[in-house]
């Protein structure tokens, strides 16, 4: 594991932009994996203003995103979609048809997710970025008694709908499931990504890559990943 400590978010997000850009560099019509959240903000900014100037090119990547929200279609404000479209696809030149976000809306969940696995297995991811959760989950992996390999509909942690609330107008209109790629597809990824910031994510960052690994702290596996870089940042 690579860990990089960082003292600002501005820095985090520099490094974070500069070694998914590098990729970019390395193989143009490679995939991304994706997150959403308020971690990886800073991060598709930077991306965007090398884009602008040039630095790269988006043109021939395809992009996987690991979750939604069950019930929410991509014209909802909260839907992960939504948040790409706005925080990242519109401001970089990327084809939009080469994005995939699972189907919030979809009739039926487990065919979406079945279908899901088979682009992440066709696909495959070239670097996969993530954000963690307070609870340790990623993507939305949850704290459970096993390590879910594959896409599947979850049910959301009280403390993870909490965290999201700040997004919705009430508590109550948080979505209590969602669609995530699972363990197996994440764990699929050439090379993981991992960005935390702020001191309230300190202690679910040393427990999960400088603690026991178990499936009560799902990013813990990710030390078994061989290729992993982590950046911390505590402001
Ligand atoms: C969202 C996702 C989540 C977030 C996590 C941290 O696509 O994968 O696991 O990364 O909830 O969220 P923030 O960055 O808002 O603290």
């Amino acid at each position: 594991m690579n860990f990089i400590k960082v003292n600002t978010y501005e820095e985090l997000s520099a490094k974070a932009a500069a070694i998914i850009c590098g990729q970019v560099a390395m193989k143009p019509e490679c995939v991304l994996g994706l997150a959403t959240g308020s971690s990886p903000l800073g991060t598709y900014a930077k991306m965007a203003e090398k884009n602008e100037a040039g630095e790269v090119d988006f043109s021939k990547v395809k992009t996987i995103n690991l979750d939604e929200y069950v019930g929410l279609d991509g014209n909802h404000e909260q839907s992960y979609r939504y948040f790409m479209n706005n925080n990242l696809f519109k401001n970089i030149n990327i084809d939009i048809e080469n994005t995939y976000v699972p189907n919030g809306c979809a009739t039926d969940v487990e065919a979406e997710c079945l279908a899901y696995d088979k682009l992440i297995k066709d696909l495959g991811i070239d670097l996969q970025l993530l954000g963690i959760g307070y609870d340790g989950h990623i993507g939305f992996n949850e704290p459970d008694k096993y390590f879910e390999k594959a896409t599947h509909k979850v049910a959301l942690d009280s403390s993870t709908i909490e965290a999201n609330s700040r997004f919705f107008a009430s508590r109550d209109d948080v979505p209590t499931t969602a669609i995530t790629m699972g363990m197996g597809g994440i764990m699929s990824a050439k090379k993981v990504l991992l960005i935390a910031n702020g001191k309230g994510k300190r202690d679910i960052v040393e427990k999960a890559f400088f603690g026991p690994i178990t499936p009560e702290l799902p990013a813990s596996i990710l030390q078994l990943h061989n290729d992993l870089t982590v950046i911390y940042s505590e402001n």
